[in-house]
C-alpha cells in the first residue's frame, strides 16, 4: 500500500488508473478506524481496483467547541489495518494540503443540512460536503463508499453527486453494532465503562420503536414518545432529537411507511 501525502500525486495516480480503464474505488474517513470502516474498505475491495482510503480530520465539519483536537488520531495502526485488507492507496494530506491560506470555497446542499443532526451542529454538513467534493476532485473515483450509520451525511452526498453531475456512484454500506447494538464510531474511544454501557439506550429506544412498527403501530407520535420514555430511563444520556423522517426529503412523517428513517 502506497500512502499519498500530496494532492498532486493522488491527481496522478488516479490519471493513471482511469487511462488504464480500472474501476477506482474511494472510502473517505477520519481514521480512528473500526468494523464500521473495514466493511466499506472490503465492500470496495470486492467491487473495484484499485481502492483509495483517505484519513483525514477535516477541521472544516467541526464546530467551535467540538473535539477537533481530541477527535482519536491512530495513524499507525489505521494503516497497518488497511494494508492488510487489501487498500492499494492510502491518501493521508495534511490540514494545509487540504485549505491552504486564502481558501473561500464551500459547498452547501441546502434544505437536507439544516435539520436533525445539522440543527445541533450548524455548519456540519457544509463542511462535510465541501471536503468530500474536494476529495472526488483529487481521487476521481467510479464508486465511493459511505456507511448507513450516518443516514444524513449519505443523503445528503447522494444529492450533492446528483445534482453536481459527480461521475462517482455512491454505494451505501450497512451499520455495523458491537455486539450489544451501540453502532460503532470512532467516537465510541471517548465513553469509559459506565457512560459507554448508557449509550446502548440509543439501540434500545430504536429497538423499541422497530418492535411497535412491528406490532402494527405506524404512528410517528406515539412511536417517537416510545423512544422518548427508553431514553428518560437512562440518567446519563440527553436527547438531542428522536424523528420519523422521509428518507428523502428528511422532512417528518406522521406515519411510518416504506421510505423513512
Ligand atoms: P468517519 O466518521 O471516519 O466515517 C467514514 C465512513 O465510515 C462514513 O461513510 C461512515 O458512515 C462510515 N461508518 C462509520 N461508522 C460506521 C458503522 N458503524 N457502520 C457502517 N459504516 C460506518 O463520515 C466521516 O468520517 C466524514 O464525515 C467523511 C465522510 C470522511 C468526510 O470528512
Amino acid at each position: 500500500m502506497e500512502i499519498i501525502r500530496t494532492i498532486e500525486w493522488m491527481k496522478q495516480v488516479a490519471r493513471d488508473a482511469r487511462a488504464k480503464e480500472h474501476v477506482l474505488g474511494f472510502v473517505p474517513t477520519m481514521g480512528a478506524l473500526h468494523e464500521g470502516h473495514f466493511s466499506l474498505v472490503r465492500a470496495a475491495k470486492q467491487e473495484c481496483s484499485p481502492v483509495v482510503a483517505s484519513i483525514f480530520v477535516n477541521p472544516n465539519q467541526f464546530g467551535a467547541g467540538e473535539d477537533l483536537q481530541k477527535y482519536p488520531r491512530r495513524f499507525e495502526m489505521d494503516a497497518d489495518a488497511l494494508e492488510k485488507l487489501g487498500v492499494n492507496y492510502l491518501f493521508a494530506p495534511e490540514a494545509r494540503e487540504m485549505y491552504p491560506g486564502g481558501f473561500r470555497t464551500l459547498v452547501s446542499v441546502e434544505g437536507l443540512s439544516d435539520r436533525l443532526e445539522g440543527r445541533s451542529r450548524p455548519g456540519h454538513f457544509r463542511g462535510v460536503t465541501t471536503v468530500v467534493l474536494k476529495l472526488f476532485e483529487i481521487v476521481q473515483p467510479q464508486r465511493a463508499y459511505f456507511g448507513r450509520k450516518d443516514a444524513q451525511q449519505l443523503r445528503i452526498i447522494r444529492q450533492m453527486a446528483a445534482d453536481l453531475n459527480l461521475d462517482a456512484q455512491i454505494v451505501a454500506c450497512s451499520i455495523v453494532r458491537e455486539p450489544d447494538g451501540l453502532a460503532m464510531s470512532s467516537r465510541n474511544a471517548y465513553l469509559q465503562d459506565d457512560d459507554r454501557r448508557a449509550a446502548t439506550v440509543l439501540y434500545h429506544a430504536l429497538s423499541a420503536a422497530k418492535k411497535e412498527i412491528d406490532a402494527g403501530e405506524l404512528e410517528s407520535a406515539r412511536l417517537i414518545e416510545s423512544m422518548r420514555r427508553v431514553f428518560s430511563s437512562e440518567p446519563a444520556a440527553t436527547l438531542d432529537y428522536a424523528e420519523i423522517v422521509d428518507s428523502q426529503t428528511l422532512e417528518p412523517v406522521l406515519r411510518v411507511r416504506k421510505s423513512c428513517l
